[in-house]
């Protein structure tokens, strides 16, 4: 595991960014794993501007989104869906078709969570997967106690996660309960992982991240297992290193 302290926000999303300009030169119709949350924002920011300024071309590649609410309709701004077509795959050159989410509307989700799996392993697995860090120390909706083997499936939200999430929603009780999410071991097989985090609410979980022992209560410790983890952190998340 890398650890890069950078000064701020922007830092951070410029050098993801970087990763994910590196990876396109290499391989073009790369499969990008995405996350959602404010930690990505200046990474989907710098794209878009090297897509417009410098013409940054992701027209062959792929991507899947990491997870998606439970029964919130598609155009709610606050859907996963929503916010990669509005952060993500309307400001650069990819192939909106070629942009997954799970579906948190599916008749079936067991089906569904199933399909999404295939989807990714059909596509030829994940060469780079964006991370954010929950104050928890989630990874996607990966909540405490999540089985470090997991695929993708329904989750239940902590108290924690639903507060935390519940600045994107017009109040807390809009907030659903449950979500469809990748799982620990989906993650775990991508090619490359970059975690994004900043702040001082993320310190403790940082500390548990890279530090700490590896343990389904701090989900994201698992990444010491992983053989290519970028964590890309400013000093104040870092500051419990
Ligand atoms: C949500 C998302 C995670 C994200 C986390 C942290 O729970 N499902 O993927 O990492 O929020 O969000 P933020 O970056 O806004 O702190």
């Amino acid at each position: 595991m890398e650890v890069v302290v950078v000064k701020d926000a922007r830092e951070a999303g410029r050098l993801a960014a970087s990763a994910v300009t590196a990876l396109l030169a290499r391989t073009p119709d790369a499969v990008l794993g995405l996350a959602t949350g404010s930690s990505p924002l200046p990474l989907y920011d710098e794209l878009a501007r090297r897509s417009t300024e410098e013409g940054l071309d992701l027209s062959r590649a792929t991507a899947f989104a990491l997870d998606e609410y439970v029964g919130l309709r598609r155009d709610h701004p606050a859907s996963y869906r929503s916010v990669i077509r509005r952060e993500f795959s309307e400001r650069v050159t990819i192939d909106p078709a070629r942009v997954h989410t799970p579906d948190g509307l599916a008749g079936d989700l067991v089906a569904s969570c199933a399909a999404y799996e295939d989807a990714i392993r059909d596509a030829g697995g994940i060469d780079l997967q964006i991370l954010g860090l929950g104050a928890d120390g989630h990874i996607g909706f990966n909540e405490p106690g999540s089985s470090l083997a997991s695929r993708t499936r329904i989750k239940t939200l902590t108290e924690q996660t639903r507060r935390d999430n519940a600045r994107f929603f017009s109040s807390l009780s809009e907030v659903p309960h449950h979500v469809v999410t990748q799982g620990v071991g989906t993650i775990m097989d991508a090619r490359h992982v970059v975690l994004l985090a900043g702040g001082a609410a993320k310190a403790q979980a940082v500390h548990g991240l890279v530090e700490g022992p590896v343990t389904a209560m701090c989900v994201g410790s698992v990444l010491q297992f992983h053989p290519h983890t970028t964590v890309i952190v400013d000093e104040a998340a870092a500051s419990a290193l």
